[in-house]
């Protein structure tokens, strides 16, 4: 039996100028919808491409002093190249210049036309160049353009008509009978106001300009370059071509944009292919924008964010990731490069990372490195942790069919926290010492590990290159490249006995401060000294003196290499209520995962210094061997009966 399609769709975007992060999320987002789809076993068509006509590019490329095509061809290689970078698996990417493309253009206008959909007349209107529109006066917002509020010009001109107003009530009709064509809800509404506040028929042609396709039987007109965009849903497919084999995947599934062109989604292209009698798409979806300090970022304001040098500072997981969890289903969402980055550190880098490494550097502990069997009976912990996971999976899987990539985060984030502190719970560390619990540690791991291949599973739509990453170091998936979705969904499948093995951090932390220092033109604040050398005795002092110093017991949580230096380990250590972040000098004496767990002693009342950018909140006391070769032992409490924040004297 042929396997199930799925078509999804991002917009054609204009080739004006480089993309930004707005675009980047939709065809982010529509590939996390493909990545899900194939997951589940569907026969997947992903089409992104670039709408290339119209009066604004051909002036954009006239004042750069370039033919259009010229001046498209290379931003088009640009875009290009940003989706290989975003890892986008788009299974076509269109250009409406290409001749595939023009053909069925032309085809359709041909046939509406010699259908009576099309006719000829006359068209004064106020245009926006920009937004390749036409407004009556009217729509006008106090004279300027109301949807990007820039200046319009008053045009004349003989046009093609299309007759868009006579489907009104169909197009109403199709809505109310489905009611998951257009989404969110709220989208919707707005639509089926505007429809009924009255069509007007559209003018579908111009003559003030050429760089357009020209109208088959009138050729001093070029087709409206919407009417030219749209159709590129079906040329894509090969629509008309009898030999194509892509005609299957029409009707498609969705066409994901944002809620600036949803009018010409779920109201123009509809009543398009109603005129040319082809069936409507399944969905139209309308995302948010986001937004750049209060407005919206956009080509024309030139407040844009370049998505290439975030993916080389970030990685492109975080990118993703982040892009997906940060706009809400149907809402605007603000954008800056400090959230991006506390999102980062705090979700991935902690939750998700730690979770990873804790449970790694405990197997390598306990069971030299192989993936303990789950023995003996299960305790309401587990239970309860393995119910969590089978919830997450529905959820998750729920908020992805409905396009809601923030939600489905989420979800998976809550099952990364309920693991965290289900490792709080069940003290592993406190098992490892009783030998007649060790059946019981290796149960608790297992759900652990469980627990990490699950969460990734899920996550790998947002996050392509987390199952190879993941695979270096625990070898979660038989084959990363053929992971299915309902893997995720069943408990137990990692075979016990597979061996683990030390790796670099999934999300290394990124460091907020230097990046401040280094927005703020700042040098970053240099390493401390090396370490202390050989040094005399210091001087006698009273038990006064000693006292001043607030010595406690602190229990290391994290612990990561500090980038770019080699002797530098950063902790976030446990001392009571609080978590401190303290840099010290051992990297070459401990691998970071060494230190997590330790209880160590720390001068809790040091005043906090800055090195290298990280704010080192006390200091972590360490013995230190006097020979040639130096070696260095951190202090540790050996008692469990100790506890993170008690006082040392
Ligand atoms: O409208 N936030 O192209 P375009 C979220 N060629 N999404 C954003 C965004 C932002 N700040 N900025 C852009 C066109 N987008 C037409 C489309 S389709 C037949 C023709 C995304 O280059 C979002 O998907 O202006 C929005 O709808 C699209 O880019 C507009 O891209
Ligand atoms: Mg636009």
């Amino acid at each position: 039996m042929d396997k199930k399609t799925f078509y999804i769709t991002t917009p054609i975007y204009y080739p004006s100028d480089n993309l930004h992060i707005g675009h980047a999320y939709s065809t982010v987002a529509a590939d996390c919808m493909a990545r899900f789809k194939r997951m589940q076993g569907f026969d997947v068509y992903y089409l992104t491409g670039t709408d290339e006509h119209g009066q604004k590019l051909e002036r954009v490329a006239r004042a750069a002093g370039r033919e259009p095509i010229e001046y498209i061809d290379e931003i088009v290689a640009g875009i290009r190249k940003l989706w290989d970078t975003l890892l986008i698996s788009n299974t076509d990417f269109i250009r409406t210049t290409e001749k595939r493309h023009q053909e069925v253009v032309q085809k359709i206008f041909t046939t509406v036309y010699e259908k009576g959909d099309i006719y000829k007349s006359e068209y004064e209107g106020w245009y926006c160049t920009p937004c390749e529109t036409y407004f009556t006066a009217r729509q006008l917002d106090e004279g300027k353009c109301p949807d990007c509020g820039r200046e319009v010009e008053l045009l004349k001109e003989e046009s093609y008509f299309f007759k868009m107003g006579k489907y009104a009530q169909q197009l109403l009709d199709h809505i109310e009978a489905h009611p998951d064509f257009i989404k969110p809800e709220s989208r919707r509404n707005e639509v089926v106001n505007f429809i009924r506040s009255g069509l007007e028929d559209l003018c579908v042609s111009r003559t003030t300009f050429k760089w357009g396709i020209p109208v088959p039987f009138d050729s001093s007109h070029v087709v409206y370059v919407w009417f030219d965009a749209l159709i590129n849903y079906i040329s894509a497919l090969g629509y008309g071509d009898p030999a194509s084999e892509n005609a299957k995947y029409w009707p498609a599934d969705v066409h994901l944009m944002a809620k600036d062109i949803l009018r010409f989604h779920a109201i123009i292209w509809p009543t398009m292919l109603m005129a040319a009698d082809i069936p409507l798409p399944k969905k139209v979806f309308a995302h948010g924008w986001i937004m750049l300090e209060g407005g919206k970022m956009s080509k024309s304001k030139g407040n844009v964010v370049d998505p290439m040098i975030l993916v080389e500072r970030y990685g492109v997981d975080a990118v993703r990731y982040y892009l997906l969890r940060e706009l809400s289903y149907g809402q605007d969402g603000a954008y800056s490069e400090e959230l991006m980055i506390s999102r980062i550190n705090s979700e991935l880098a902690n939750d998700l990372g730690n979770l990873v490494s804790r449970t790694v550097a405990m197997i390598l502990r306990y069971f030299d490195g192989e993936i303990p069997p789950p023995e003996g009976r299960l305790q309401d912990l587990d239970i309860e942790v393995q119910a969590m996971a089978g919830h997450t999976f529905t959820e998750a899987t729920l908020k992805l069919e409905g396009l809601d990539f923030s939600g489905y985060t989420q979800a998976i984030l809550r099952l990364v926290s309920r693991a965290n502190k289900y490792i709080d719970e069940t003290e592993p560390w406190l098992l490892a010492k009783d030998p007649e619990q060790r059946d019981r540690l290796g149960t608790v791991l297992y759900h652990l590990v469980e627990c990490i291949r699950i969460t990734t599973t899920m996550l790998l739509p947002a996050m392509p290159t987390l199952a190879e990453r993941l695979q270096a170091q625990a070898p979660l998936f038989a084959d990363p490249a053929r992971i299915g979705w309902d893997q995720a969904g069943r408990w137990g499948l990692t075979p016990p006995g597979e061996q683990v093995s030390k790796g670099d951090a999934l999300f290394p932390r990124i460091d907020i401060k230097l990046w401040e220092e280094q927005q703020a033109g700042e040098q970053p604040a240099q390493a401390a000294a090396s370490g202390p050398e050989a040094e005399p005795a210091p001087p006698e002092i009273t038990i006064d003196d000693f006292a001043k110093m607030d010595l406690r017991v602190g229990e290391v949580i994290a612990c990561e290499k500090m980038p770019k230096a080699d002797k530098l380990l950063i902790s976030q250590v446990k001392v009571g209520e609080e978590i401190r972040t303290i840099v010290s000098g051992i990297a070459p004496w401990y691998e970071p995962e060494e230190m997590i767990g330790k209880k160590v002693v720390v001068v809790a009342n040091l005043k906090p210094v800055k090195l290298r950018g990280v704010l080192s909140q006390g200091m972590i006391l360490a013995a230190s061997s006097s020979d040639e070769d130096r070696w260095v032992h951190v202090v540790t409490i050996d008692d469990d009966r100790i506890q993170a924040g008690d006082r040392i004297k």
